[in-house]
């Protein structure tokens, strides 16, 4: 690649010999010369600058100036050679500067860089140069203002030619850097000591198994990356992440819908809330029924067990947690499809009481009971369970609306439901799910639960197979 630079200030740009850049040069990678403005400057104080036509503060850059400069740089010959020639004019008004233009004016045959002072170059300069057939590009590097184009320049030059062939010793470390391709910023890095001034790395950067490293290192990455900017995870595509990414997304606050990635709330439902709840539980309760199961055995669990009279006493329930998961009203509506069964008013397949005045959805639900519980809430545990002396919670439903199953907000329930077990003295928590609903237990066994044999479970008048599953709760704080 050819690289032009050209400034009032030539020797501003030693500086890149001191770099990777300077050594790419020496050694042919590419080819940069450095152009004083001021040779093409015609009078005795080699003047580049006039006040501004129309008034105002400051000067501006003589396009004759620059003309006789930039002609030399892209003579007639050159243009039209079927090279990819780039005239790239530092501004703080231009287009910001991004790794992804970095990789795309790494691709170019040859770029020039137009170092403006003052209050900039004649904009007649950057529209001749485009009329002549070369790429005009203005680019900032950051919403701030500099004096000049030339820190600019060796900012993007120092950007651009770390990517091209054999500028860098080993290209593996441009794969996973911040801002690369996985759209994140890059987990942070540790060296040896193992143990500095008393802080200890993860272990499993020691463990040598490089599966668990990877799932380390991409879990940092992803909350680094929400912490700091939130605005490239929402700019992730779904195809990007996967079900550990999901889950802990979710976990922190997002989810992942066929349209991207969402804030999401997860909270303890209210009474005010149980309208909405039974419209939920009604509509995704069937879709966990085994295939047997007749619609009149259906009818009569949602009428007794998933009746309006039935959540009341959930949430009233000092024992009991139902927790919800909401998504914003304008998250909540993904374009195109409009999977669920209720009849719509509001043009997203939900009606409005299933709408908070703050326009939230809620999408998901999870009910724990806990081990004080008594009453018909309080299912019997399983008699392998209550073998062990364990005090026991009960995951008596995690419910997502279909639309938004795999999306991670499943684990996230199934996590908040532990804390909240915790929180009320359970050491353990055992769930159990229909044999034939192969997608509820798999997604128990990913948020951390081992299938301890089954039970049966009676819907209507029809007794059903359920796989029982259980898990230690880590920190067990009893109120
Ligand atoms: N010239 C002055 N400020 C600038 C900025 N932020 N980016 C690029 N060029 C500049």
């Amino acid at each position: 690649m050819r690289l032009d630079i050209v400034s009032i200030f030539p020797e501003f740009f030693s500086v890149l010999d001191l770099s990777l850049i300077g050594k790419a040069n020496a050694d042919g990678l590419l080819n940069l010369h450095v152009t004083n403005l001021r040779d093409y400057a015609t009078d005795r104080h080699r003047t580049v600058d006039d006040t501004p036509l129309g008034g105002g503060a400051g000067m501006v850059m003589k396009p004759d100036v620059w003309g006789k400069a930039l002609d030399e740089i892209f003579p007639e010959a050159t243009l039209g050679d079927g090279e990819r020639h780039v005239l790239i004019v530092p501004t703080p008004s231009g287009e910001t500067f991004t790794q992804r233009i970095a990789e795309d004016l790494a691709g170019a045959d040859h770029l020039v860089f137009a170092c403006g002072r003052y209050e900039g170059i004649d904009f007649r300069v950057a529209q001749h140069y485009a009329e002549r057939g070369v790429e005009v590009r203005e680019l900032s590097i950051g919403d701030y203002v500099l004096n000049g184009g030339e820190v600019a320049t060796v900012v993007m030059i120092e950007a651009i030619g770390r990517l091209l062939p054999g500028v860098i010793g080993n290209p593996d470390s441009l794969v996973e850097e911040s801002h690369g391709s996985a759209g994140l910023l890059e987990y942070p890095v540790y060296t040896r000591p193992v143990n500095w001034r008393g802080q200890e790395v993860n272990p499993v950067l020691l463990s040598g198994d490089h599966a668990a490293i990877a799932r380390l290192r991409r879990d940092q990455a992803l909350e680094k990356t929400l912490r700091r900017r939130p605005d490239m995870i929402q700019a992730l595509r779904p195809d990007q992440l996967d079900s550990d990414d999901r889950s802990l997304l979710a976990r922190l606050g997002w989810c992942v819908g066929e349209n991207g990635v969402r804030p999401l709330e997860i909270r303890e439902l209210e009474s005010g809330d149980v309208d909405r709840l039974h419209a939920l539980a009604i509509r995704t309760f069937p879709d966990a029924c085994p295939p047997f199961l007749s619609h009149e055995d259906i009818q009569q669990h949602l009428d007794t067990v998933l009746s309006p009279q039935s959540i009341h006493s959930w949430i009233d329930n000092p024992h009991v947690r139902v927790i919800g998961a909401f998504l914003p009203q304008n998250s909540a509506a993904p374009e195109g499809d409009h999977g669920g069964e209720a009849s719509s008013d509001t043009g997203d397949g939900r009606t409005q009481a299933e709408q908070t005045a703050h326009g939230e959805q809620l999408v998901g639900y999870a009910l724990v009971v806990g081990p004080r519980a008594d009453g018909p809430i309080a299912e019997k545990c399983p008699k392998q369970l209550s073998d062990e002396h364990c005090s026991w919670a009960h995951l008596s439903k995690v419910y997502i609306d279909q639309k938004w199953r795999g999306s991670g907000i499943a684990a996230a329930l199934i996590a908040v439901s532990a804390d909240m077990a915790s929180q009320m003295g359970a050491t353990s928590l055992w769930t159990a799910t229909s044999t034939a609903n192969k997608r509820a237990a798999k997604s128990y066994k990913r948020a951390g639960m081992t299938k301890k044999g089954g039970r049966t479970y009676t819907v209507g008048t029809t007794t059903c197979r359920d796989v029982v599953m259980q898990m230690t709760l880590s920190s067990a704080s009893p109120q």
